[in-house]
């Protein structure tokens, strides 16, 4: 007992270990995830409802998305902002590696007669042969993705920009990493929880990495017959350091914005979103 304690609360190196696919495209925990994204009241896997549409409103304008115009959504889940573009006539594309997310995302593309391609695959392992006007990646998915990740990204978000294209993506803050301390708690959980039908046990650490301004949580879920770790990993930026990634990728930022909904930059807030372009 005393060694697996040990071993349950134990600091791994950052980004050590990537588990995304184990939240996202677990059959049951990915399930729980599609009734986070559609409770449009919440801001768990998605944003509320009415940011989404404050969001895809500003988005439509700042880019004049419109038909001939082409729009790539990196991690769409079940494609509450691809499904909004799409009815300003633009081609659409979302990729996301949760089944069950595309599958949703697909069946309400048919049913509403819209024009989206949706891809279910790993984002890390697209190659793309088009290029788009405009690449998102909303709700601070980035910084979910190691240095190693993210600059593979990057590279891929070149491939697919247009000349003029842009790119809109949010992040985490260094004011967010302030706010966040480092903690171990455990519950006991009963049958059909978040994380399983099946009773279980979850240990919760929460690690923080002040000079990489790194924090993660990492989750040790314990049934009967079974034993995952989970690791939830979270970059924080402020603007300085999200410059200067961008820029080692070629990759310049031209505007620093509260939230993927176009309102001023604040530096005291947990968020902030960029609008990027390819250096000339
Ligand atoms: C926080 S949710 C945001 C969903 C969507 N952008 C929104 O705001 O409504 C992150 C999404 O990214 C997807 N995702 C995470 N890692 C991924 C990966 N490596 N490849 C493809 N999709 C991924 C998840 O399945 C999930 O749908």
């Amino acid at each position: 007992m005393f060694v697996q304690l040990e071993e349950i609360n134990s600091r791994p190196k950052p980004f050590e270990f990537y588990t995304a696919h184990e939240l996202w495209v677990d059959e049951y925990i990915s399930r729980q995830m599609l009734s986070y994204h559609l409770n449009g009241e919440i801001d768990a896997s998605s944003r509320n409802f009415s940011f989404i549409n404050k969001s895809v409103d500003w988005i439509i304008s700042q880019f004049e998305i419109r038909e001939g115009k082409s729009v790539i959504d990196f991690g769409c889940g079940p494609g509450l902002y691809t499904e909004r573009l799409a009815k300003a006539n633009a081609s659409i594309t979302g990729i996301d590696f949760s089944r069950n997310s595309i599958e949703y995302a697909r069946n309400r593309a048919r049913d509403e007669k819209l024009n989206i391609q949706y891809v279910n695959q790993n984002y890390l392992e697209f190659n793309s042969v088009n290029q788009y006007d405009l690449i998102v990646m909303i709700f601070c998915d980035f910084c979910a993705l190691s240095p190693g990740q993210r600059k593979a990204l990057l590279e891929k978000f070149k491939i697919c920009l247009k000349p003029e294209g842009s790119i809109l993506l949010d992040v985490h803050s260094f004011n967010a990493f302030n706010q966040r301390e480092e903690s171990a708690t455990y519950t006991a959980n009963p049958e059909n929880n978040f994380w399983s039908p099946e009773k279980n046990f979850v240990f919760q650490n929460t690690f923080k990495y002040a000079d990489a301004k790194v924090t993660l949580d990492k989750y040790t879920i314990i049934e009967r017959n079974r034993t995952r770790k989970i690791y939830n990993w979270l970059q924080h930026y402020d603007k300085d350091s999200l410059t200067k990634e961008f820029a080692e990728s070629g990759l310049q930022i031209e505007q620093y914005l509260a939230n993927v909904a176009g309102d001023e930059f604040k530096a005291d807030e947990n968020e902030f979103a960029i609008v990027a372009k390819a250096e000339k």
